[in-house]
């Protein structure tokens, strides 16, 4: 009776939430964000760098400023990014930049050096730069938020008190952005444990259409590129159609069936089904892990890089026959993953921005089985965060139980 009642209850509040959003994503287009005081700007861009100040020789080709805001913006891996972004090589050589910087009380200092160290850089697309510890100042007006910053496991941490841990931070942080971010911002959470961090930060921006919060997991992509070639004897730009299934953890299913190494199925050039499945897959899993027992510490420099390509690949069409993966809202895929989810899906972008989930991979009985398995851990996931996205949910499972975790854990 119980369960029937809650059932019924969320189905009812799972109802009046898609009104509420379907009225929201009608309204995003046509109301404005709310006017929010934003961060203050940082030492020399305080002086007036608008591009029309600028010598029109100089900037006629240029685009509207771009704002953009990085979370965790004195860590290891924005301490790489900011400085491709500055550079022009993810949103282009046309694309001035506005950078809002997000830190906090404990971090403030070093977030100040990292913006001293953007001044000195001199870049000209660099137009502001704004630092500060309130995320609804730092994320006034953003276009995109990029969300890198979130607690790591301590020593003896559950998953589960990580998750709610990081997840009370996106809870802030979404309604911050829903509060004072572009109503078309786009999204791009990094903070592990990253798919179910973007889907609180999704479910507290009702402002913000759902289609628009992804989780990273182009970086997993990335190592699944890289295993193939080096398996097939040939250089990773040879390898194209490369998805990766589900969550970002050990769970993550790196799709061989549907690559391709130089335009040819990889299991057709590979031939080796073993291997696919007992070293392919779980290399590329766990490789977070594996790089942590080398280097001491999370991947930095290519989880930068990686989200400079998730960017990009949203930013630049997609070249024909080919995708990239990212975490998107499942709601409505087509494979028959449960609506609700941030799941990893191969996609396809006219470069506008927006993107669509390709229809057309094949899955066979092998594939459906691990789909299944990554689906039903982000499903727990969601249980165990139901009390931070308004969610009756059922109770955590994921306690006391062998940890699938984020990749760099095990
Ligand atoms: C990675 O895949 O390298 C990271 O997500 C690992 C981590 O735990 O930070």
């Amino acid at each position: 009776m119980q369960v029937a009642m809650q059932t019924k209850l969320s189905t009812k509040s799972a109802v009046s939430r898609r009104t509420l959003r379907v009225k929201a994503e009608a309204a995003a287009t046509t109301t404005a964000p709310p006017a929010v005081k934003p961060a203050e700007k940082y030492g020399v861009f305080r002086l007036s760098y608008d591009v029309q100040n600028e010598d029109r020789a100089l900037t006629k080709t240029w685009k509207k400023t771009v704002k953009v805001a990085v979370t965790g913006a004195s860590g290891n891996i924005a301490n790489h990014l900011l400085f491709m972004l500055a550079s022009g090589e993810v949103y282009g050589k046309d694309q001035p930049i506005a950078l809002q910087l997000l830190g906090s009380d404990r971090s403030i200092g070093a977030l100040e050096g990292v913006a001293m160290e953007l001044e000195d850089s001199l870049y000209p697309l660099l137009r502001e730069v704004s630092i500060g510890v309130d995320p609804m100042e730092v994320f006034a007006g953003a276009e995109w938020a990029l969300m890198v910053g979130a607690k790591p496991r301590g020593p003896g941490m559950e998953r589960a008190d990580l998750l709610n841990q990081n997840g009370e931070i996106f809870q802030v942080q979404g309604r911050a952005l829903n509060e004072a971010a572009d109503r078309n911002c786009k999204v791009l959470v990094v903070g592990n444990p990253c798919n179910t961090n973007a889907l609180i930060a999704m479910e507290n921006a009702p402002n913000i259409p759902r289609k628009n919060f992804h989780a990273l997991t182009r970086l997993d992509e990335n190592r699944a590129k890289c295993q193939l070639a080096l398996k097939a004897g040939k250089f990773y730009t040879s390898v194209s159609r490369v998805a990766i299934w589900g969550n970002h953890s050990t769970t993550q299913v790196p799709d061989f069936l549907n690559a391709k190494i130089g335009g040819l199925p990889a299991v057709n050039v590979i031939r080796d089904d073993k291997w696919f499945k007992e070293q392919f897959t779980p290399t590329v899993a766990t490789r977070g892990g594996a790089l942590i027992k080398k280097w001491g510490k999370s991947s930095a420099a290519s989880t930068a890089v990686s989200i400079a390509d998730a960017i990009r690949a949203l930013v630049v069409p997609t070249a024909p026959g080919d995708c990239f993966s990212t975490a998107v809202v499942s709601d409505g895929n087509p494979y028959g993953v449960k609506d609700g989810l941030i799941f990893s899906f191969p996609c396809r972008s006219k470069g506008d921005g927006d993107y669509e989930i390709c229809n057309d991979f094949i899955l066979d009985d092998w594939l459906r089985t691990k789909l299944a398995a990554t689906e039903d851990e982000l499903v727990k996931e969601r249980d165990c965060v139901s009390h931070l996205i308004g969610r009756m949910g059922g109770a955590c499972a994921i306690r006391g139980v062998p940890d699938t975790t984020v990749p760099g854990e095990n």
